[in-house]
């Protein structure tokens, strides 16, 4: 979920919707706002995006103040009842929250009993316990500390008092929240794209402290009310890159900034005489460790097996990856020196999160590979490596996927010279090759669109295949296509398809299979055979130089290490259009969310 928050000379209504908006990539299944002004307090919920909203706020209501959130349901199903804000019974309080609240049941329990609640959420019982306490308390801003003290999980909370105009109030613990610093005005929000066209200026808001926003000035305290000294920084992000421009989906854009991304890192990660630039303390640890644990989710986890076998081809070091959701209670036996690194796009995913503040506790050393540098994971870890990729706001990932593997490879390289392993090849000028092909394969939109109609268009399900670099690439090919377009499709190493799955096979069904890998294209070629005489309309995705007559399909070279980096991007293309056929929508499908803040 997204919140924003607005306090200011202006109306409050276009910052709060344009910044929900910028926030629809943190989840998009019902959204609202507040508006508080001298008449009191208008609220308007939609189940649905935020163009919905536009549509049912009254044009006429003008609020100096206000608060808004965008939603991906938790608890309770989406609708215009669960979506936030919420309000307090005597509708005193309201307020919108980003994230979980733990022992909500206790408190209900504890506290509430009596209690006629509007809707099925967590968020409700923060805003019902605020004015229970505040019946005792007779004081807003005690009131506000006591109930954080009281809740246990994740919440970024910006909170209005009814009979107060003047204050914004705002909590923090684990879910992501900045302060963005204007003249005259101040913002809060999720991330500072949301309200970047107000402001570049923003305050980092730590763990379980209190910020009491108003028009002209910014109170930050910890949970027992002392204050907290914090200077603004200034956020990074060209406004431009967060428009979609001439692109009818950011999908798309995204995919087609690939090279340009790919040549952005051989460019940052390079000294002027062509050697390495990684950070000595990184340099030190990579050599340092004896066994690296690689932790992410979705398609940055797909990058993280791309991940383990350049690390471990190139540096020698062993390298393990792990789905971080199930880290947590399913830890493998740690070597003795561990190295973990953390891979995520936004750094702000709360599964791994969770991982890294437990290892934290263990007292290992973690690197975060983001997007991000500011992101919870980035600040957390205790060094950070930059994916340069630029804002990705399509929910499928496709540009930070590459940009990960890049980054991955050239920290693979690093350690290996550390550790006195020679390359036998250039690699920035390997990544070069890469970001040439890429440019190539970008500009076969047509021909792909063709393949999507020939083999995909009207299937229930699909196959991805391919044989060591090429599996893991048919696992993300596999999330591409069923993330976006909803076709039921599966990735899987060629050789194990014959060991159950082939049973799905049947006339028609369609197998994509990937042939990149010179010492595996036989035995590929043997799987995609293996499948075509059971029915199978197999659409053959090889590199120049392994091609057959029947490729569909074929990429240019690039070093066999590096074949992932391209052989998706056919695959993400294929997916676009097979959701675009289908009416899908492309750069927000349903039931997900770009960063999930919730375990
Ligand atoms: C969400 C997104 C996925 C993404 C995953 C990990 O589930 O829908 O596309 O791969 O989170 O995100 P991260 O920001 O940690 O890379």
């Amino acid at each position: 979920c997204g919140i924003v928050g607005y306090i200011g000379p202006n109306d409050s209504k276009e910052v709060l919707l344009n910044g929900l908006e910028k926030l629809e990539y943190r989840g998009y299944d019902s959204a609202g706002i507040a508006l508080l002004n001298q008449d009191g307090l208008n609220l308007f919920k939609v189940k649905g995006r935020i163009a919905a909203l536009r549509e049912k706020v009254d044009e006429e209501v003008t609020a100096t103040m206000g608060i808004g959130h965008t939603r991906w349901a938790t608890h309770g199903e989406p609708s215009a009842r669960n979506a936030h804000p919420h309000q307090s019974a005597s509708r005193r309080f309201t307020l919108v929250h980003n994230g979980v609240i733990e022992n909500y049941h206790d408190l209900k329990r504890e506290y509430l009993q009596d209690v006629n609640f509007q809707s099925e959420t967590d968020t409700e019982v923060i805003v019902q316990l605020l004015e229970k306490i505040y019946e005792e308390k007779q004081d807003t801003l005690e009131s506000f500390r006591s109930v954080m003290g009281l809740l246990n999980g994740s919440y970024a909370i910006a909170m209005i008092d009814m009979e107060d105009e003047d204050t914004l109030y705002v909590a923090k613990n684990k879910s992501p929240l900045l302060v963005g610093v204007g003249e005259d005005f101040n913002v809060v929000a999720s991330d500072a794209m949301a309200t970047l066209k107000v402001t570049d200026q923003y305050l980092e808001i730590h763990d379980k402290e209190i910020v009491i926003v108003k028009r002209d000035s910014v109170t930050i305290q910890s949970l027992d009310g002392t204050n907290q000294e914090r200077a603004p920084y200034t956020a990074q992000i060209d406004a431009s890159d967060i428009e979609k421009g001439t692109y009818a989906h950011f999908m798309l854009k995204e995919i087609d900034e690939q090279p340009i991304v790919m040549r952005k890192i051989i460019k940052e990660y390079q000294d002027e005489h062509g050697d390495l630039i990684i950070n000595e303390s990184i340099r030190a640890a990579m050599k340092s460790c004896d066994r690296i644990y690689i932790i992410a989710a979705g398609t940055s986890y797909h990058a993280g097996l791309v991940g383990k076998n350049l690390i471990e081809k190139l540096a020698h070091i062993p390298v393990e990856v792990h789905v971080s959701s199930e880290f947590s209670y399913n830890m493998p036996l740690l070597s003795e020196n561990p190295l973990f690194i953390f891979i995520s796009q936004s750094g702000e995913t709360a599964d791994s999160r969770t991982v890294l503040v437990k290892i934290k506790e263990m007292g290992y050393p973690a690197l975060t590979i983001t997007n991000v540098p500011g992101s919870t994971l980035s600040r957390e870890a205790d060094y950070t490596l930059h994916l340069h990729a630029g804002p990705e706001i399509a929910v499928a990932s496709t540009k930070a996927y590459t940009a990960q593997i890049a980054v991955l490879a050239i920290l693979a390289a690093d350690s290996a010279q550390a550790r006195g392993y020679d390359l036998e090849f250039d690699l920035f000028q390997e990544l070069g090759i890469v970001a040439n092909a890429m440019d190539v394969l970008t500009a076969q939109k047509e021909e792909l669109e063709q393949l999507t109609r020939d083999y995909l268009e009207t299937t229930r399900n699909a196959f991805f295949i391919g044989r060591s670099m090429d599996y893991y690439v048919s696992l993300e090919g596999a999330l591409k296509l069923k993330e976006i377009s909803y076709i039921q499709a599966e990735g899987f190493a060629g050789g194990e398809l014959k060991h159950g799955t082939i049973a799905l096979i049947e006339k028609g069904t369609p197998v994509i299979g990937l042939a990149t890998q010179a010492n595996v294209n036989y035995s590929i070629r043997g799987n995609i055979q293996e499948v075509v005489a059971r029915g199978a309309n197999a659409l053959i995705i090889s590199m120049k130089g392994l091609e057959q007559d029947d490729d569909a399909f074929v990429i240019p070279a690039v070093h066999e290490l590096f074949t992932s980096l391209v052989a998706v991007i056919p695959l993400q293309i294929i997916a676009y259009y097979a959701a675009l056929h289908r009416g899908a929508d492309v750069d927000k499908p349903r039931n997900l969310a770009k960063s999930v803040t919730v375990e």
